[in-house]
């Protein structure tokens, strides 16, 4: 199988392509840097190329793709973070599905986030498609904590468009999935840890099974949903977070 994964040169996105690649397939990584595809998948016209050069790679037929690529809530703007989590992702998701409908079994995993559930989506400004200053009013009273709230929106809006996408895509032939990580020791990870507004609180935060994932166990999820064996797996959200959601919202699922 040929498969695109974006974010491919750090973290979760190189944990899933090597796993994808130790299981014999051809991974066309796109990211900033380090890879086959290098391009900002946060604008436009990078963007266009990239799935174009991804189209030109995969010879017009793309039997998958992980879309990993996406920045942490210690980024300094939390426009660009719902940008690049969200606004691109979904970008490149619907730029891809023309090459994604050409392959026999084809199937997509969007990384999103246990953040993704911290919010609803009746609470989630990204539901109205707001202007870069009604976000900018409505992150405000969060102060120091913007980053956090953007990227739970970000991460919110992301479920919902997969989602949303489930009748069509299933109609269409393409598996559309989420995974919904808590967290995953990854240099994002590592740069909220140095971050002196969200360090402690994440230090502080301890999960049901008391550690951080590794990406591997990331990249084993998204494996398993790729492949044969999750073949009416469709339009769901799996969590992988040592137990967090389950043990801070046991009635909620
Ligand atoms: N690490 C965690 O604890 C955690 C938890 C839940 C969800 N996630 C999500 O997992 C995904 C991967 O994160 P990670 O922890 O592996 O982070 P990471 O920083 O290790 O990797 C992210 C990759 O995305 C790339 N990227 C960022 N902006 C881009 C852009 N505009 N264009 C192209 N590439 C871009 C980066 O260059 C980087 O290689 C993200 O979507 C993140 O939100 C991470």
């Amino acid at each position: 199988m040929t498969i695109a994964i974006t974010g491919s040169a750090s973290g979760i996105g190189a944990a899933t392509a090597a796993a994808l690649s130790a299981a014999g397939h051809d991974i066309i990584g796109i990211d900033l840097r380090d890879a086959d595809v290098r391009a900002d998948l946060a604008d436009p016209a990078s963007r266009a190329a990239a799935i174009e050069k991804v189209t030109e790679r995969c010879g017009g037929t793309l039997d998958g793709a992980v879309l990993c690529a996406g920045v942490g809530p210690h980024t300094p703007d939390p426009l660009r973070l719902i940008d690049i989590n969200y606004h691109a992702a979904v970008a490149v998701l619907d730029g891809l599905l023309p090459v994604l409908c050409k392959a026999e079994s084809p199937a997509v995993v969007v990384v999103s986030s246990v953040a993704s559930v911290q919010v609803t989506w009746a609470e989630n400004p990204l539901a109205t498609d707001p202007t870069p200053a009604d976000l900018t009013a409505a992150l405000r009273p969060a102060g120091d904590y913007a980053g956090h709230l953007a990227y739970a929106w970000s991460k919110n809006a992301l479920t919902v468009a997969v989602r949303r996408r489930a009748a069509d895509w299933g109609a269409a032939g393409v598996r559309l999935n989420t995974v919904a990580p808590g967290t995953v020791d990854t240099p994002l990870l590592r740069a909220g840890l140095d971050d002196p507004r969200y360090g402690d609180l994440i230090r502080g935060f301890t999960a049901p099974i008391a550690r951080t994932a590794e990406p591997a166990e990331i990249a084993s999820l998204t494996t398993y949903l790729l492949g044969p064996q999750a073949g009416y797996i469709h339009g769901a959200q799996f969590v992988i977070d040592g137990g967090v959601d389950a043990a801070t919202r046991p009635t909620m699922f």
